[in-house]
């Protein structure tokens, strides 16, 4: 239910932001990178350059059968002549199970144009922790903290080690490459590798929910900004608020909405002609980001840091909510 002060106002659309205008694209090679790996080569339909991107960066990929997942970008973001994205094969996954069956090289495909929540930050010395194809982001990172010449450290889980992705391409760039295998009884031992801090370093991290969260455990009294994560699918961390009724106030349209408990403001801002841009609503790819001018956000994202969160600045309202009666944010 939503409560229209000004109901003679137009609808508004927030202007285009990184990651918000969509490309079409041709689907030039599929190539087989490790057991149940893909690699995707994109270029654009039109066989010009596409838009450059940083170290880090993200592209939604949405397949012919209607899905939308977010994929980092792993090819040299100083090649634009195409895009290069790594899929796992998930068991139940649509988009993955569609990418592995079923596209075939020729097929016109359409992306979002490049997002970065993981950017690379200045550092004199790089800690990646992959699981799996979490290596994806830090293959051009990589590349940059080399040709900077930066030293890194990549601690990279799977498996086995002979089906780590792409191991063969980031052994050529550079750096120190750490391998860790449950199948050769060499796994990883998270809480003592981080038990204290590596001064100069910051640590990155991307894979399963358990890697993450064990690196998080680990390094959180690490000092802030030091330690890094991207979350592709959202973290099961349960919000301690309920999820109560409250009101929002559009400071740029002038109209206040009621979100009830049972929908998120991203749907309440849309039955109420504010449509503000959308793809996982999953609190995980940034696109609905809005800034907030006051009130107490309950954050529920899985791309803020503890820091951000503090702050408050900006909130993704696909899945946050208030913690109090009223929040009012810059749309
Ligand atoms: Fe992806 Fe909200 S739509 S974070």
């Amino acid at each position: 239910m939503s409560e229209m002060v000004n109901a003679d106002k137009p609808s508004t659309v927030a202007a285009p932001r990184p990651g918000e205008q969509t490309l079409q694209v041709r689907l030039r090679a599929l190539i087989w990178e490790a057991p149940g790996v893909l690699s995707l080569q994109l270029t654009a339909a039109d066989g010009g350059p596409l838009p450059p991107f940083e170290p880090g960066a993200h592209i939604d990929l949405k397949l012919p059968n209607g899905t939308l997942r977010q994929y980092s970008l792993c090819g040299d973001p100083n090649d634009t002549s195409h895009y290069r994205l790594g899929i796992r094969a998930i068991s139940g996954g649509l988009s993955s199970t569609f990418v592995h069956k079923a596209l075939r090289p020729g097929e016109l495909l359409t992306v979002s144009t490049p997002r970065n929540n993981f950017p690379l930050v200045d550092s004199k010395h790089y800690i990646f922790v992959a699981g799996g194809i979490g290596i994806t982001p830090f293959i051009p990172m990589m590349r940059e903290a080399s040709a900077k010449g930066r030293p890194w450290t990549l601690i990279y889980c799977n498996k086995r080690n002979q089906d780590a992705p792409f191991l063969a391409e980031i052994r050529t760039i550079g750096g120190e490459i750490s391998l860790h295998s449950s199948e050769a009884g060499t796994r990883l031992d998270v809480a003592k590798r981080f038990s204290t801090v590596e001064q100069d370093a910051v640590v990155y991290c991307c894979g399963p929910e358990s890697l993450m969260t064990a690196v998080e455990e680990a390094t959180k009294d690490w000092p802030e900004g030091t330690v890094h994560f991207e979350w592709f699918a959202p973290r099961s961390r349960a919000s301690d608020q309920p999820d109560g009724s409250f009101e929002v106030v559009c400071q740029q349209s002038g109209i206040t909405v009621t979100v009830p408990a049972d929908k998120s403001i991203l749907e309440v801002l849309g039955e109420n002609g504010i449509e503000v841009p959308r793809s996982c609503e999953q609190g995980v790819c940034g696109t609905c980001e809005l800034r907030v001018i006051s009130g107490e956000v309950d954050h529920r994202d899985s791309i803020l840091s503890s820091s951000e969160r503090a702050a408050s600045a900006t909130m993704m309202v696909c899945v946050s909510r208030s913690k109090g009666p009223r929040l009012v944010l810059d749309v």
